[in-house]
């Protein structure tokens, strides 16, 4: 079983109309399934009252009959809820005509996916950004040489996939690999989704997640809330599993709630972690 973990995101950029608007952030699935239709997972997802539903990729795997449930997955959720998606590595490894049915059949169902691409969400009068990252195989680290050794994402490259950033409104960015997130950051993205670590695999208490899977030791986004220099990451540890292995680690549901704020700046301003 998952457990739901829920975090509060403050800023002073966050139109008043946002306040207390709730993206329940769905990411690293690997096909698995809650319950027989995954109704558990819609469950909690209802009992959270998200107003958007928003994929950090690898929902979907290699794995037999994990894009069918995927696609089932989505099919429910979208009854209900704003889904917008970003593909993770294990997406974008499916052979192409897979990999490229299951873009066609998220769209037609109504799923926003996000390449390099950005939605205005409007609320009353409010406005913010949400942008999707679809970075190439090459940044994903890989030490079997599978993809290109030595690859670094950097903020100019953020700028020529995303274009320049969009100041005047708040932006949350999905991106699966949290590896760049100082990139994303400085790109100006005032909140990040990312998942892709799984929590680091194994957890070691005070120190965190031992492993990444490019199999980086102690990696430094490994699940959680992170703030810095007035923005924020959020990670989530994952709904599912690659190694079928997590020990100390659960797979979880995040739900994130962004609220305005109204003090002054503060270097880590009212989130917390429930
Ligand atoms: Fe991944």
């Amino acid at each position: 079983m998952f457990k739901t973990v829920r975090y509060e995101i403050a800023s002073s950029r966050l139109p008043e109309e946002f306040d207390g608007f709730r993206i329940v952030h769905l990411s690293d699935l690997h096909g698995k399934r809650y319950g027989k239709r995954n109704e558990i997972l819609i469950e909690a997802i209802d009992r959270e009252n998200p107003d958007l539903i928003a994929m950090t990729g690898d929902m979907a795997d290699t794995s037999r009959g994990a894009v069918s449930r995927l696609l089932e997955l989505c099919r429910n959720l979208r009854r209900r809820y704003p889904v917008y998606a970003v593909m993770g590595n294990h997406e974008q490894a499916l052979k192409w005509p897979v990999q490229s049915g299951l873009r066609k059949r998220l769209e037609k169902m109504g799923v926003v996916l996000l390449d390099n691409t950005c939605r205005q969400l409007r609320w009353g009068q409010g406005c913010i950004n949400l942008y999707g990252l679809a970075t190439p195989m090459v940044y994903y680290k890989e030490l079997l040489g599978e993809y290109e050794r030595g690859a670094h994402f950097s903020v100019n490259d953020a700028k020529k996939l995303l274009g320049e950033m969009d100041s005047a409104h708040f932006a949350v960015l999905l991106a699966h690999n949290p590896l760049y997130y100082p990139s994303y950051r400085d790109w100006g993205a005032d909140l990040t989704l990312s998942g892709h670590i799984h929590g680091g695999i194994i957890r070691i208490p005070g120190k965190g997640g031992l492993l990444s899977p490019d199999l980086t030791f102690f990696p430094k986004y490994d699940g959680g809330l992170f703030a810095e220099k007035g923005k924020y990451l959020v990670v989530s540890r994952g709904l599912g599993n690659h190694f079928l292995l997590r020990i100390r680690n659960p797979e979880e549901l995040v739900v994130v709630t962004l609220r305005r704020q109204v003090t002054g700046p503060s270097e880590n301003p009212g989130c917390f972690c429930g």
